[in-house]
């Protein structure tokens, strides 16, 4: 068994100060973005959803566009996530960049994009892409005949353009709390958080 209690590895990458951040979280995610570019799927975040009874999940997604208004993914509209995101409103997003001794952690509100931006990002997709949104009845059980059989069923189905299915679309999570994470020697690491207070955003350090 590796033995993951004597792992150990010292943050020294770089430091993270107030006078430092963008004027706006949004700003600042945007810079990290683009820092993080080389990292592979850097775009993958997790996302945590809690269900109706308290137990909470989580999974990857793909940050596919973030702005003042909120961070986007797309998704099957009645999976598991989606549901219990829009079910109960609340989500956690992390975006885990541990090659550059980073991660941003995100709290906030969930509402579906308008029909129109999720057909735009469709149309962007491959078409095998498509297909399989069709075929998958996201977070629900099935075997890999039955999946195969239904890849095939919409092949058929689609033989050219393939229309945006009403249940697949994006979810944008508009933050009230967005926390640039850098680690640092000793274990004290800076972590600032933008804060929505009010209608204001405030910025805090917390404590490692
Ligand atoms: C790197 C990575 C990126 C992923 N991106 C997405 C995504 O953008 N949308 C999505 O619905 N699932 C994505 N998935 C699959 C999800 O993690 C998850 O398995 C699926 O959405 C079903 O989740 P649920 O049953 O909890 O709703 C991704 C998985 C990985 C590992």
């Amino acid at each position: 068994m590796t033995d993951l209690a004597a792992l150990r590895r010292e943050y020294s990458r770089a430091g993270l100060s107030e006078a430092d951040l963008a004027p706006s979280w949004h700003d600042q995610l945007d810079r990290w973005l683009g820092d993080a570019a080389p990292v592979r799927e850097f775009n993958a975040m997790v996302v945590s959803t809690v269900s109706s009874d308290g137990r909470p999940s989580s999974r990857n997604v793909l940050l596919k566009g973030a702005d003042a208004r909120g961070l986007v993914f797309f998704t099957n509209l009645g999976s598991r996530k989606a549901s219990e995101a829009l079910g109960q409103s609340w989500v956690s997003l992390c975006l885990p960049w541990v090659e550059l001794e980073r991660q941003v952690c995100v709290e906030g509100t969930v509402s579906e994009v308008s029909r129109e931006e999720s057909q735009a990002y469709w149309a962007s997709r491959p078409r095998g892409s498509q297909l399989g949104a069709w075929a998958s009845r996201q977070s629900a059980v099935v075997t890999r005949e039955e999946l195969d059989a239904r890849m095939a069923a919409v092949e058929e189905r689609f033989p050219s353009a393939v229309p945006l299915p009403e249940f697949w679309g994006g979810l944008r999570v508009a933050p009230v709390s967005v926390e640039f994470w850098q680690g640092r020697a000793s274990r004290l690491h800076d972590r600032l958080r933008y804060r929505l207070s009010g209608k204001d955003w405030v910025v805090e350090r917390l404590s490692p």
